[in-house]
């Protein structure tokens, strides 16, 4: 079965004990968590003191997506979350294999991103060490942007090196999933989809959910 990580990106700022107290109630999975910092992507969104008024009230286990530079620095604060997953990307970490170790030393599942630009095969020598690889389908930085196609030959691509490899990798895609893109990717091999526009703009998001965990 798809894994589900709605993303908070696209919830109502103003409301967030609604929006989470739908997700919990709902067959989400996780609650995906958009960290952005102005330099590594040209947005910011939110940062810790706003995490941790959502990690004390989210009862799903916290996937969070760091888009900023130097993102190992804030292990620490991540753990102290609770957060399940801690995701960085390959393009913000000169020194990844040390970083993923710090992650898992901390007791967290690590994830690696990668841009879209990014080809699959830079991580022939990491994948083994990773819990998940995190496949952006659009630029990183903000919500509601078009699907790039390319990416349905990527997850393809990236499910050969896990399968060769013997990884235990998931694969997981953010950005652009939707009625028409989601079931192809899941076709592709995808193990976890991100969503954001797709399920807070639903009239009935609760609904929306459930037909993504149906795929
Ligand atoms: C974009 C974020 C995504 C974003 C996806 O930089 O990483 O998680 O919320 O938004 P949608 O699903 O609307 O494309
Ligand atoms: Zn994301």
């Amino acid at each position: 079965m798809i894994t589900l990580s709605p993303s908070l990106l696209a919830a109502d700022f103003a409301n967030l004990t609604k929006d989470i107290d739908m997700l919990n109630r709902s067959e989400a999975d996780w609650l995906h968590l958009d960290v952005m910092d102005g330099v590594f992507v040209p947005n910011i969104s939110f940062g810790f003191p706003v995490l941790q008024a959502v990690a004390k009230i989210c009862k799903k286990p916290l996937d969070v997506h760091l888009m900023i530079v130097d993102p190992g620095k804030f292990t620490q604060q991540v753990k102290a979350l609770g957060a399940y997953m801690m995701n960085v990307h390959y393009e913000a970490c000169p020194h990844l294999h040390r970083t993923i170790q710090q992650i898992h030393d901390a007791g967290m599942k690590a994830g690696v991103t990668l841009n879209p630009h990014t080809p699959v095969n830079v991580l022939e020598d990491i994948i083994q060490d990773v819990d998940m690889v995190l496949l952006m389908t659009v630029n990183p930085g903000f919500g509601g942007q078009k699907f790039i196609e390319h990416s349905i030959q990527k997850v393809k691509k990236l499910k050969q090196l896990i399968q060769s490899t013997e990884s235990h990798a998931l694969i997981q895609v953010d950005g652009g999933v939707n009625h028409d893109t989601a079931p192809r990717l899941v076709a592709a091999g995808v193990d976890v989809l991100v969503a954001g526009s797709y399920v807070f703009g639903a009239e009935n998001p609760e609904e929306r959910i459930k037909e993504l965990k149906g795929l």
